[in-house]
């Protein structure tokens, strides 16, 4: 493998570069050789991106020999004027022209754009990406994760036995991916180094409950945003997108249908030849969330079509559980108000402090009584994502040039049967309440995973229990309290 460059060099964990919470400005540790002045280690601020001059960064050179560059950690008084300091850095640069050796930017082969890389899913998409040997350049402005799940990435993949100098191939790009500006310069710098050959988009906002409170922040975040952030894939020439929907889009089914397994002709990607009166009756009765990802697959159905060579994969994902197996990586939302809330959250309360866990009547005849889903291993789901990235382009007639595929299993689980699951694996014994329905629930929500098995060759590898046994391990839950990772 060759060694990479212009890498975030993984900043010490116990500072928050950003602590106002991200401005837009992006750290890099660039080595620059000055002939006369020897080397000097250079803080690189892209602030310059919003200030829309990224030609300056073509000055710094990335180190080729990292043993002769000792790393230099931030020095916490630094943060607070870290922009002053930069100026004066870039404006000595620009006084000493005459200096200044610049050797060309060394090409280091291809990288993959990862919306939302630090969010649950793309955490563990970005690690899938870094185990096969891509470099990643993840996009996440940290409005719902943490600077510190960068390296949880590498402590999961030196726990799995991955080359520790593999985590270096992950660039956390902390802007927002709506931005045009910003993201067009980012990736007019990172083009010196990389190929950019696809984007997978995973950055949205992700609760239901909130949309149904605050649409417009659905509308914005998820489609107004992502209507920029095509274009600029568009001017940038990256072909490949990988979107990631959700089952929300099937809404609620009949209750005749209630226990089919839905697939993804039923509801078939918007294109141009749906009339206005079936759009409209696909987005009755979906929830502003819903709604948003119908629009959002719109969006990249329309962007496919604009060019011949352009190709998408979008994965509805039904829901994502579990942990990676290491331990060390799990969701850390930063909005636990709506976006902590989710099931498996819900029932570790009840194993940890004691809370009382609400079962909701749903599911149907035969059933337990309590609601029924599609559980995946987020491990199976960013593998899943991953193959469509690699997989899913093949040339095929147009129609086939957006593909879309359910990430799901096929089998519905109870939360009943979840929680019994966790019980078991954890040795605790939850405290649980059965209560009535409630509103807005879906009874029961099962993909049918035939076409991506099929076409992609994918399917789940993990059940309940391993999803049970790795959340367990995660957040060190009953017998797994006390272990590395937790
Ligand atoms: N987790 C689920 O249950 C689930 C189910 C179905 C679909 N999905 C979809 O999968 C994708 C990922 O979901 P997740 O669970 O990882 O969510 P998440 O909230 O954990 O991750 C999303 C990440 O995107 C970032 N982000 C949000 N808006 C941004 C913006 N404007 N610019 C830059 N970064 C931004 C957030 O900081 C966060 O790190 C989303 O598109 C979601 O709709 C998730």
């Amino acid at each position: 493998m060759e060694e990479v460059g212009p890498v975030h060099q993984g900043l010490p964990s116990t500072i928050d570069p950003w602590p106002q919470g991200g401005d837009g400005v992006i750290l890099l540790y660039l080595g620059v050789r000055l002939p006369s002045l020897g080397v000097l280690r250079q803080y690189t601020c892209l602030d310059a991106c919003k200030s829309s001059k990224p030609e300056f960064a073509w000055t710094a050179t990335p180190s080729t020999n990292r043993t002769s560059f000792p790393r230099l950690d931030i020095p916490p008084w630094l943060l607070g004027y870290h922009k002053r300091v930069i100026r004066h850095v870039v404006n000595v640069f620009n006084s000493i022209p005459s200096l200044l050796s610049v050797p060309s930017a060394r090409f280091l082969g291809s990288a993959v754009l990862v919306t939302g890389g630090l969010g649950y899913v793309g955490s563990h998409v970005c690690l899938e990406l870094l185990k096969r040997g891509y470099t990643v350049l993840a996009v996440d402005d940290l409005t719902n994760s943490f600077i510190d799940v960068v390296r949880s990435i590498s402590l999961a993949l030196e726990a799995s036995g991955f080359e520790a100098r593999l985590s270096r191939r992950i660039v956390h790009i902390p802007i927002d991916y709506g931005d045009a500006v910003s993201l067009n310069n980012a990736l007019i710098f990172y083009y010196q180094y990389f190929d950019v050959t696809a984007a997978i988009h995973l950055a949205a906002s992700k609760s239901v409950a909130e949309s149904l409170k605050n649409p417009w922040k659905y509308y914005e975040n998820n489609v107004f945003k992502m209507g920029k952030f095509l274009e600029v894939l568009g001017r940038n020439r990256i072909m490949n997108v990988v979107f990631s929907s959700s089952a929300t889009v099937y809404g609620a089914l009949p209750s005749d249908m209630a226990f089919t397994a839905v697939s993804e002709d039923m509801v078939p990607i918007l294109g141009p030849g749906l009339s206005i009166e079936r759009a409209v009756s696909m987005a009755d009765g979906l929830t502003p969330y819903g709604v948003s990802k119908i629009l959002g697959e719109a969006m990249i159905q329309k962007f496919v079509e604009e060019h011949p060579r352009r190709r998408a994969v979008v994965f509805r994902l039904f829901n994502p559980v579990g942990c990676d197996p290491s331990g060390f990586l799990k969701e850390t939302p930063r909005d636990t108000t709506w976006c902590g809330g989710g099931v498996m959250q819900m029932v570790k309360k009840a194993l940890v402090d004691d809370d009382v866990f609400e079962i909701y009547k749903g599911g149907g005849e035969g059933g337990d009584g309590s609601c029924i889903r599609d559980f995946v291993h987020v491990g199976d789901i960013a593998r899943g994502i991953v193959m469509g990235f690699q997989n899913g382009y093949s040339p095929e007639g147009p129609g086939e040039r957006c593909r879309v595929y359910n990430l799901a299993s096929g089998e519905g689980v109870s939360i009943k049967q979840l929680v019994e699951a966790l019980e078991k694996e954890s040795g605790v014994v939850a405290k649980v309440e059965e209560c009535g329905s409630r509103e807005g629930d879906v009874a029961v929500s099962i993909g049918d995973g035939a076409k991506i098995r099929r076409e992609l060759g994918w399917m789940p590898e993990m059940g309940v229990k391993e999803i049970s046994r790795d959340f367990c391990k995660a957040y060190g839950i009953g017998w797994y309290s006390g272990e590395t990772g937790v």
